[in-house]
């Protein structure tokens, strides 16, 4: 059978199994304040408080808040003096993504496996543990200073990990609908697409589930390539960007020169009903990307057929639709999260669809040539 005729499912079948990956554990961002960033993320995207970790806690060199809604977690830390390496990352990169721990059975045998095929260790194995019972953990460096990190939680059952305390906060925002990680998309430089993608087949068994390259993700002015790596359940998607040549700065090129380095770009996260979510978002004050044009809207029924959706909140909402053979999904993207034109999020719907919006990205990145334009990096 071809590649072209695959399925997903028979795609990720290929991948190897000596690394089990249960989902994504938690995303960590060093940022320079963590308190307000936690807000931000309870505020603006409904998160709900789980667990603190800060000198009250015993832990004297920086404060960690960790919040969740549905499956998806993310800790935000701050150092507390500027002479500690999250002050130093933080100095370099801006806020950002540090951590993209994965949940696995076996933290030393995911340690193992994968540092004796190449991967660099950023912590050696270590069971932690606490009166709620015992966590193992470990990790590896991925792209830039990025890390994955291998969470084994099976005899846990405190609010996150030891050092954490409960956080029982009196202003608890509803939620947004949001529910799991989808994917999480890094940026690498120049020629170092294909290298990032033979470590993940390498060194995490993962395979490459999709191809993009700059003749099919290209607008008037600028250009990137894309693969998508996948592990073998598909729970954990990871596509790998690279710049390309295009008349002007490509989107990547930007997010490389203001990351100062490679690291996540973004950060999908899904909801069964996106308008709702959407709408939600918007009322609290998340930024989105311009909606595209209105031929956009109205060529999408010849372009992807009957979809469950009206158009009307999709249009009103710049919502995106795309279609591949197993159905379609539901996408828009928000401006970046901070100051630097780097991380941003993208809220995605699936309806069969197991692809990423490639019919999507000419007008996507038309979108974000008009952000860099502003910004007066085009
Ligand atoms: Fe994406």
């Amino acid at each position: 059978m071809s590649t072209a005729t695959q399925t997903f499912a028979e795609k990720i079948a290929k991948a190897q199994d000596f690394l089990p990956i249960n989902g994504t554990d938690y995303i960590e961002f060093y940022v320079g304040n963590a308190k307000q960033a936690a807000h931000f993320y309870k505020t603006a995207f409904g998160f709900q408080s789980v667990a603190y970790a800060g000198p009250e806690t015993g832990v004297r060199d920086r404060a960690s808040y960790v919040v969740q809604q549905g499956k998806i977690r993310l800790v935000f830390t701050t150092a507390m003096k500027s002479n500690h390496p999250i002050s130093e990352h933080v100095k370099l990169h801006g806020d950002g993504v540090k951590v993209l721990a994965l949940w696995v059975d076996d933290a030393y045998k995911a340690f193992e496996e994968t540092t004796k095929r190449g991967g660099k260790p950023y912590l050696e194995p270590i069971t932690l543990q606490d009166e709620h019972g015992e966590l193992k953990m470990s990790g590896i460096f991925t792209y830039g200073e990025t890390v994955h990190m291998f969470i084994e939680r099976k005899q846990y059952k405190g609010a996150f990990m030891p050092g954490y305390e409960k956080w029982e906060s009196t202003y608890n925002p509803t939620d947004t609908g949001l529910l799991y990680v989808d994917h999480c998309v890094g940026n690498v430089g120049w020629n170092r697409m294909l290298p990032t993608v033979k470590w993940y087949e390498d060194v995490m068994g993962f395979v490459n589930i999709l191809s993009f390259d700059d003749k099919q993700i290209n607008t008037e002015y600028s250009a990137l390539m894309s693969k998508v790596m996948s592990n073998g359940n598909g729970y954990a998607k990871f596509p790998i960007n690279e710049p390309a040549e295009g008349k002007k700065k490509s989107q990547i090129e930007e997010y490389l020169e203001f990351f100062e380095g490679e690291g996540v770009q973004h950060i999908a996260v899904a909801t069964n009903d996106i308008v709702k979510t959407v709408k939600e978002l918007k009322a609290r004050g998340v930024e989105f990307l311009s909606a595209p044009p209105n031929a956009y809207y109205e060529m999408m029924d010849e372009r992807v057929g009957k979809i469950d959706e009206a158009i009307a909140p999709l249009q009103e909402l710049g919502i995106l639709v795309d279609r591949d053979e197993e159905g379609y999904l539901l996408q828009i993207f928000t401006k970046p999260v901070e100051d630097r034109p780097t991380l941003f999020f993208e809220i995605i719907q699936r309806k069969g669809a197991q692809s990423f919006g490639a019919g999507n990205f000419k007008a996507l990145f038309e979108s974000i040539e008009r952000e860099q334009a502003k910004r007066g990096n085009l």
